[in-house]
């Protein structure tokens, strides 16, 4: 019986430290990635003027709040959120493929939404087309 009572001792601590871990990774957010597979995806729409136009009118729409108007992440909202939005005009963000990006924005990872719904094919490439000029 005394046996027993230290291995239940023993799988309380191992449960205790599992629990911990799992936890401290969801408040640690691990960077961020999309899948290789995302880099295949090519843009649809050419990157020209009434393009560039599109995107920075939806950016101004759905993502200037927390991106900021050029992107350094100092929107009006980015105060409240718990993870900074980054800062697009880095190389960590401009040197991701097309691909992506398309796929972050269509995904989303919280505290950012998704806009899969919100956002059609050729609007997330227009937005694309914009984040490009904010360098
Ligand atoms: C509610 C605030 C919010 C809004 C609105 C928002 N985002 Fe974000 N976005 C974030 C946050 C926060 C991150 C960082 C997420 C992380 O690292 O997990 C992020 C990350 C990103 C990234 C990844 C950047 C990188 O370097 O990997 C892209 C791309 C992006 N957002 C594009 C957009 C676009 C385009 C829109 C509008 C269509 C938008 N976001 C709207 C909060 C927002």
């Amino acid at each position: 019986m005394e046996h027993l009572k230290i291995n239940k001792k023993a799988f309380t601590m191992v449960l205790a430290v599992f629990s911990i871990l799992t936890l401290s990774s969801f408040l640690i957010q691990q960077p961020w990635k999309a899948p290789a597979t995302a880099d295949s995806k090519k843009s649809a729409v050419a990157s020209d003027a009434s393009t560039i136009a599109a995107g920075k009118e939806l950016y101004i729409k759905h993502c200037q709040s927390c991106h900021g108007k050029k992107g350094k992440g100092d929107g009006p909202s980015s105060k409240d959120l718990d993870i900074p939005a980054g800062d697009f005009t880095k190389a960590s963000t401009q040197s991701q493929s097309d691909g992506a990006l398309n796929w972050k924005i269509t995904e989303g990872r919280k505290p950012m939404p998704s806009f899969k719904k919100k956002l059609n094919e050729t609007q997330v490439w227009q937005v694309i087309a914009f984040m490009r000029t904010l360098k």
